[in-house]
């Protein structure tokens, strides 16, 4: 059984109760402007196994490690001057780069899981900000859900999933974007995209021209795209123009009112399918659902990311 007690509303008392946790080695799940994480020391070996313990993550699946400036992870990673582009562009906010670890790296190598990259991220949401600057502590955080299961978007989906294994939680509300970070590798010049996120492909084309793509599912690559994610625990099927017997059908768009349970967006309006695609799974998952019908998303813009989770809801579980 979970348990509520331990989400904070966001106060000086909490944020400082946060950062000594962090501090002290201990779990803490913070809201960013993408999910809420589940977060802890990225430098202590101990803490970041707590993490991958806590989630039930495969150890192969490398972390994001968050900071509140570029000039902290110019200490950690090589920055290409594509690198600082990127970061100059879409520093604080829903972009993740990961980079060639420098020889006195600081940070585990547990959170990259072997490889001699790591990635990074500096969050835009205000409560994650001032708890990275408070404690000091560069946090390595993966979203705040048992692996393989629906990414939170509030503290009370945290609270559900992960409650009793977390020192506090801090409650920043509703995440406004409502998907993970759009990831990219750099190579010197060579930008490849390994999931798709917040951050568009458009908006990252406009700034360096076309990019790479990473194979789907490539180990090397992205070793954390594991097809079956991002998964409420019945079935789901996409591309949905109407409803089957025992589903509960998921809208997009004007046009499926008499039957749909829910709208992602009756304007079609991407961002706020975004926001709200991940609540719906949970609300959808606690109604008892024991099957989901998706309409389909325009795979443009921030539809791509949608597309990316629901084919891995969407994917045979293992
Ligand atoms: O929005 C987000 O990115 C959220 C919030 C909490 O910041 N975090 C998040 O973390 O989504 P996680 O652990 O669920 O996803 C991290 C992704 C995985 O796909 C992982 O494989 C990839 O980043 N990744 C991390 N380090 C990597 C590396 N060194 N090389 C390639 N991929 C890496
Ligand atoms: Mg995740």
């Amino acid at each position: 059984m979970s348990s509520i007690n331990n989400v904070k509303q966001p106060t000086q008392e909490s944020l400082k109760i946060a950062a000594h946790a962090l501090q002290a080695g201990e779990l803490v799940s913070f809201p960013t402007e993408t999910v809420y994480g589940l977060g802890a020391d990225a430098r202590s070996d101990t803490a970041v196994a707590s993490i991958f313990e806590a989630k039930g993550r495969p150890s192969f699946n490398p972390l994001i490690v968050h900071l509140p400036d570029q000039e902290q992870a110019e200490q950690l990673v090589y920055f290409s001057e594509t690198a600082k582009l990127l970061a100059s562009h879409f520093w604080p906010g829903p972009l993740t780069l990961v980079l060639p670890r420098k020889p006195d790296c600081a940070i585990s190598l547990l959170a990259s899981a072997g490889l001699d990259t790591l990635a990074i991220r500096v969050p835009a949401n205000k409560l994650a900000r001032d708890l990275l600057t408070l404690s000091k502590v560069p946090v390595a955080a993966p979203s705040a859900n048992p692996s393989g299961q629906i990414s939170p978007t509030t503290a009370l989906h945290v609270a559900t999933g992960l409650g009793d294994k977390v020192s506090i939680i801090l409650d920043g509300g509703p995440c406004e974007i409502g998907v993970e970070s759009t990831v990219v590798s750099v190579n010197d010049d060579i930008v490849t995209l390994l999931r798709p996120g917040g951050v568009t492909r458009e908006q990252l084309e406009k700034l360096l021209g076309l990019i790479k793509t990473a194979a789907p599912d490539s180990a090397i690559t992205s070793p954390g795209m594991l097809l079956s994610h991002y998964a409420p625990s019945c079935p789901v099927r996409l591309d949905a123009t109407g409803k089957e017997k025992g589903e509960t059908f998921l809208g997009f768009g004007p046009g499926t009112e008499e039957f749909e349970t829910m709208n992602l967006s009756p304007a079609s309006d991407l961002a706020e399918a975004t926001a709200n695609l991940f609540a719906y799974f949970h609300q959808l998952d606690k109604m008892g659902s024991t099957a989901i019908a998706v309409a389909s998303i325009p795979n443009v813009g921030l539809g791509v990311a949608i597309t990316d989770r629901l084919q891995r809801a969407a994917a045979p579980k293992k």
